[in-house]
């Protein structure tokens, strides 16, 4: 199926007429002609929309196209009908639609159609027999030439030529089927072949006609036949150019109704009555008016073609105007968006102007909230700061009373030993619960102190065995009281760790708390310490049989205030805790295991290289005195001062009234003890010169800091060993304390043991300096040791050395040349040498007297003057005194050659 469109209408297409045509044939001339003229016709109404179907010969496509006419619901259907028969249900059906249907050319045998538009073809048929009548003047031999199948046209051409011909008898007529396919043994061919004599053809049309004439003049060149077609189209091969040219005699003009047929439908579609048959008009063309009907359909074709042209500028400008109005609805509708776009960019402006100005009224809201929100964290920490102030305050506040208590324990249990009174029970559980006490306050500090990230590790080259040991000694009571395997192993008792001691005790201690606080009786705790060279480091296992821990809290028993659900005894929870921060600050770790009890790891590098030089100290201070929870009561050791004739003094600078007296009442016994509150703590030491000082660091006027800073600057108390007791044990306050030229350091709540060890230990050292200031009282070196005791004997002895041979040079001289009293020097020597200043003014007399009887020639009497003696025999008498000869045996002695 060919589809052409014509008439292609640029106006609105939705109010469109359209115009179905189905044509029957495709490839001759005549139905081109006919399709030409509808598209020119249907051109000149821009409303019209011309559909051209071509069904090529064949009925049922031609069936198709009239069904999809019907389909389309086209308004006027026009056919030019290939059958008579096969199309005749399917107008019907169009008809039966409402759609008008206009039949051309051939008819069809139905007349439910509306209109037939065509020419007569029984006059087309007779005017030819006219012209044959006319020509032959009635005589001639005629030969009729039909189509090559039977339509409607050729039947009634065929009746309309016989009923002129028949009417001369003269005439004598033949007819033959028209086929080409072999022009040689055509029907035609053979008929003239046998009738020679023939004068007239008549074919079915111009195409038939001009064959017969090329086939005759082919195949009987002296043949004279003269031939009459039908059609009569204009233009090349046409049949009234065939006329011009002479092939043709005539022929009768037969119109194919193309531009009609567009009109009357148009007439149908204005709902205008139209006759049911619409006849076109027909003639003869021959020589006489061909060249007159040439020119006519010549200024038609002009016409048309200038028709044509008018519609393709038209048409142009249509397009034109259609570009350019697409082109103006196109800017419209940009400018519609564009003006939208700008109406909604003002509108997003404004809202995003209120937003912006929302999100900024927000934003001030929120830097106010986060400002406050920031001053009362500030004011929290703050106050927060100040509550753990106040707590770590009073947690240092806790020990004093407490150093109290626990003294008092030990001091009652010690009379009440005395006095054959048992009470250990009751006593051991006053002294458990106040160590467990004090041991929290002090887990407590750690905690703060480990919070604020204050520990310095102090550690010290230590043998890990004997560290070890000396811990679980503390441990041995309880273990045999609870029939407990107690056991220390280890894979190398030479081994040496950098340890703090304090905090490790501090770890040793915890663990081996917890694993006697959950190990039954007749249970085992073993420590066992292997060395692991290929990693350099150190394991110590401390496993136990108690309950152990289950596994889901295994990684919890590190975490501060942890609380194991094993354990139905109350504990602070920060024990392991503490633990686990002082093993990593060794840059250790520990671990926990739990299988049949539980078992604690910790590994610690061996070596130093881990440590930097800060943390590594040649002599650790034990500033934390540990004891067991399981008090071993003895009774304090008596002060061993047998060889002193008179009682040490100790001069004791407390504020706390209740320890004031506790302590003095404990030492009294032993040695003179002053006291001092602290307000008159200088003058008192300058009045007295103590053998020892003991002083509270936090006193209400000067700080024991200040005093003893004082009091070592002071030629006349430098000597004195003084202790300094806190209730603060930071590494800070043990510095300054230090630096101010304390001695000793003890934090509270001290041990009186570990007090009366301190005292013994001092006095210890002080004798030993006596005795070798006493043994080189001649050789002693300004600032050789370092100390202020030196710079005073040097001092001293060269004011002695100057006045040796001045005998009134007196003790009150002495003094005043060293610008003290004359106690002063009197105590200050009594001190550091033992001995009375009067005693050890005659020591250097006595020592110079030995130098100058070993080199001298002087007489024993010019000696005994030359070192300040006032006659010879007191020299004598002190000298045999002395070095148990007299000077005279000690010369002769000394000369003596032979010895
Ligand atoms: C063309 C044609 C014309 C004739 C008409 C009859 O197809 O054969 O020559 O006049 O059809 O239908």
């Amino acid at each position: 199926m060919t589809v052409l469109v014509s008439c292609e209408n640029y106006s609105d297409k939705s109010s469109k007429i359209k115009i179905g045509f189905s044509q029957s044939i495709d490839n001759d001339i005549w139905r081109k002609s006919m399709d030409h003229a509808m598209e020119v016709e249907a051109s000149l109404h821009p409303e019209v929309s011309l559909t051209i179907y071509n069904s090529n010969r064949k009925a049922k496509n031609q069936i198709r196209d009239i069904e999809n006419m019907i389909e389309q619901n086209v308004d006027v259907i026009i056919i030019a009908p290939y059958e008579s028969d096969s199309i005749v249900s399917v107008i019907e059906k169009a008809n039966t639609r409402g759609i008008p249907v206009i039949i051309v050319d051939r008819k069809v045998n139905t007349s439910n159609y509306t209109a037939f538009l065509g020419a007569d073809n029984i006059e087309v048929g007779k005017i030819a027999g006219k012209q044959i009548v006319s020509l032959s003047k009635g005589n001639a031999n005629v030969v009729e030439i039909r189509g090559e199948s039977i339509t409607s046209p050729g039947t009634e051409r065929s009746i309309g030529f016989k009923q002129i011909i028949d009417q001369y008898p003269k005439i004598k007529l033949s007819s033959v089927n028209y086929d080409d396919s072999n022009s040689q043994n055509s029907k035609y061919v053979k008929f003239l072949s046998s009738n020679p004599n023939v004068d007239y053809v008549f074919a079915f049309n111009d195409i038939i006609a001009h064959k017969a004439w090329e086939i005759t003049k082919k195949n009987f060149p002296n043949n004279r036949i003269k031939f009459i077609g039908v059609d009569g189209l204009n233009g090349p091969n046409g049949g009234l150019q065939l006329v011009k040219d002479r092939v043709l005699s005539g022929t009768v003009l037969y119109p194919t109704g193309g531009s009609e047929a567009i009109k009357l439908a148009l007439r149908i579609i204005n709902k205008e009555i139209v006759p049911k048959n619409n006849k076109l008009n027909t003639t003869m063309i021959d020589s006489l008016n061909a060249d007159m009907m040439s020119s006519q359909f010549d200024k038609i074709t002009i016409q048309q073609s200038d028709i044509e042209q008018q519609q393709n500028i038209i048409k142009n400008q249509e397009r034109e105007y259609s570009t350019q109005n697409n082109l103006l609805k196109l800017l419209f509708f940009l400018f519609v968006i564009v003006l939208s776009l700008a109406l909604y960019s003002i509108y997003s402006r404004i809202i995003i102007s209120r937003k912006k100005q929302e999100l900024e009224l927000k934003n001030i809201k929120i830097k106010n909230q986060r400002n406050q929100i920031k001053s009362y964290s500030e004011e929290l920490k703050l106050s927060n700061e100040a509550r753990l102030n106040f707590f770590t305050g009073l947690s240092h506040e806790f020990k004093t009373p407490l150093t109290l208590i626990l003294s008092s324990v030990e001091s009652l249990e010690s009379e009440f030993k005395n006095k054959g009174i048992f009470i250990t029970k009751e006593i051991n559980l006053m002294y458990n619960n106040s160590r467990r006490l004090l041991r929290l306050i002090n887990q407590l500090l750690d905690y703060r102190k480990m919070e604020d990230q204050k520990f310095t590790l102090r550690a010290s080259k230590t043998n890990i065995l004997d560290f070890s040991k000396s811990i679980i000694s503390d441990f041995d009571r309880e273990a045999k009281k609870k029939n407990i395997d107690f056991s220390l192993t280890t894979t190398n008792p030479d081994l040496e760790v950098y340890l703090d001691r304090n905090l490790m005790d501090k770890v040793y201690f915890n663990l081996l708390s917890n694993a006697f606080k959950f190990t039954p009786e007749k249970g085992k705790i073993s420590i066992t310490i292997k060395e692991d060279k290929s990693n350099n480091t150190v394991k110590i296992y401390f496993k136990d049989s108690g309950i152990g821990i289950p596994d889901h809290e295994l990684g919890e028993v590190f975490n501060a205030f942890y609380q194991g659900s094993n354990s139905n005894r109350n504990g602070s929870g920060i024990g392991l805790h503490l633990s686990k921060s002082f093993v990593e600050l060794h840059k250790g770790n520990i671990e926990i295991h739990s299988k049949n009890g539980a078992e604690f790891i910790i590994t610690l590098p061996l070596g130093m290289a881990h440590l930097n030089e800060k943390e590594i100290v040649q002599d650790p201070v034990l500033d934390y005195v540990h004891q067991s929870d399981y008090l071993d009561l003895e009774v304090i050791q008596k002060a061993e001062l047998k060889n002193i004739e008179d009682k040490y003094s100790i001069l004791y600078i407390e504020d706390n009234k209740d320890l004031l007296d506790f302590v003095s009442d404990k030492f009294s016994t032993d040695y003179t003890f002053f006291l001092s509150d602290g307000t008159d703590a200088v003058d008192r030491a300058l009045e007295l010169i103590p053998d020892i000082i003991i002083c509270d660091l936090n006193l209400p006027e000067m700080s024991g800091l200040q005093i003893c800073e004082i009091l070592k600057k002071d030629l006349r108390t430098s000597h004195i060993p003084i202790i300094i007791l806190t209730a603060s044990d930071d590494e800070n306050s043990y510095l300054k304390a230090l630096e101010s030229g304390a001695d000793t350091f003890l934090t509270k709540p001290f041990n009186l043991k570990v007090l009366a060890q301190s005292i013994k230990g001092l006095l210890f050292n002080r004798e030993k300096l006596r005795y070798y200031y006493s043994n080189n009282i001649v050789n002693i070196e300004e600032g050789s040791f370092g100390i202020s005791e030196q710079d005073f004997l040097k001092k001293l002895n060269d004011l002695i050395g100057k006045n040796i041979e001045n005998s009134s040079y007196t003790v009150e001289e002495l003094a005043r040349d060293l610008a003290i009293s004359r106690v002063q020097l009197y105590r200050k020597v009594k001190a550091i040498l033992g001995i009375s200043i009067s005693d050890h003014i005659n020591n250097l007399r006595l020592h110079e007297s030995k130098e100058l009887l070993k080199k001298s020639n002087l007489s024993i009497s010019e000696i005994a003057y030359a070192v300040g003696f006032a006659t010879p025999n007191y020299f004598s008498s002190s000298f045999k005194n002395k070095f148990g000869m007299s000077p005279k045996e000690f010369k002769t002695l000394y000369h003596d050659p032979t010895l």
